[in-house]
């Protein structure tokens, strides 16, 4: 595991879109795992002026998202689709016809999971996934569980989650309950990880995910168990470490 430790949020998004940009170039026809939230979104932007810059062409990636909520369209403001379009899709040339999320929408529960780990599979796997770190230590929504859930599922959403992510809805009735995520399983298999972390509110779970034991209360910390994770973490997330 390589940690960059970067003195903010700006030099993360920079370090971050660096590597992507990288990946991009050792392979143009590359699959990206992308994340949401709000810790991508530095990395997006300095993805897309690489772009606007003539550096970087997405004309061939590829890309899978990791989650997507349950229930909602992708022309709505919240589903991670609309999210993806805003803050990096519409900014580069990426064919949408080569991106792919969950379809929140599909009524079939089972059949979607199914549909998306083979949509994964005939991509032939991911080059490089992109990780934001949830407070309990979720990663895509793989919530703390007894166990390592293995490939896409759908999940009821942590309490803690709803809490956290209400700040994009109207309030926290609005937040969807259930989301479609890759499984850990699934994550593990990328080639590559890239875990990005940010502000002093992560430091105690990104200790624990780096430093404690490998288990399935705390899902980032499979990925000591990972062969090639790339972390990049501010001062203020790394405050826990020393
Ligand atoms: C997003 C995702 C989540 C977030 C995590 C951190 O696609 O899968 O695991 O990465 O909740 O979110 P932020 O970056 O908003 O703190």
């Amino acid at each position: 595991m390589r940690i960059y430790r970067v003195p903010d949020y700006s030099a993360l998004s920079r370090k971050a879109a660096d590597i992507l940009a990288a990946q991009i170039l050792m392979k143009p026809d590359c699959v990206l795992g992308l994340a949401t939230g709000s810790t991508p979104v530095g990395t997006y932007r300095n993805l897309a002026e690489k772009y606007k810059s003539g550096d970087l062409d997405f004309s061939h990636v590829r890309s899978v998202n990791l989650d997507e909520y349950r229930g909602i369209a992708g022309d709505n403001a919240n589903s991670y689709y609309y999210f993806m379009n805003e803050n990096l899709f519409h900014h580069v040339n990426i064919h949408l016809s080569n991106t792919n999320i969950p379809d929140g929408t599909n009524p079939d529960t089972d059949g979607e999971c199914i549909r998306y780990e083979s949509v994964i599979r005939s991509l032939g796997g991911i080059d490089l996934q992109l990780l934001g770190l949830g407070h309990n230590g979720h990663i895509g929504f793989n919530e703390p569980a007894d166990h390592f859930p293995v490939r896409t599922h759908c999940v009821d959403l942590a309490d803690s989650t709803i809490e956290a992510n209400k700040r994009f809805f109207a309030s926290a009735d609005e937040v969807p309950r259930q989301a479609y995520t890759m499984g850990i399983g699934t994550i593990m298999k990328a080639r590559k990880v890239l875990l990005l972390v940010s502000g002093e509110g992560k430091a105690d779970i990104l200790r624990k995910s780096l430093c404690g034991p490998v288990t399935p209360a705390v899902p980032a910390s499979v990925l000591q168990l990972h062969s090639d994770v790339i972390v990049i973490a501010d001062e203020a997330a790394m405050a826990a470490m020393e």
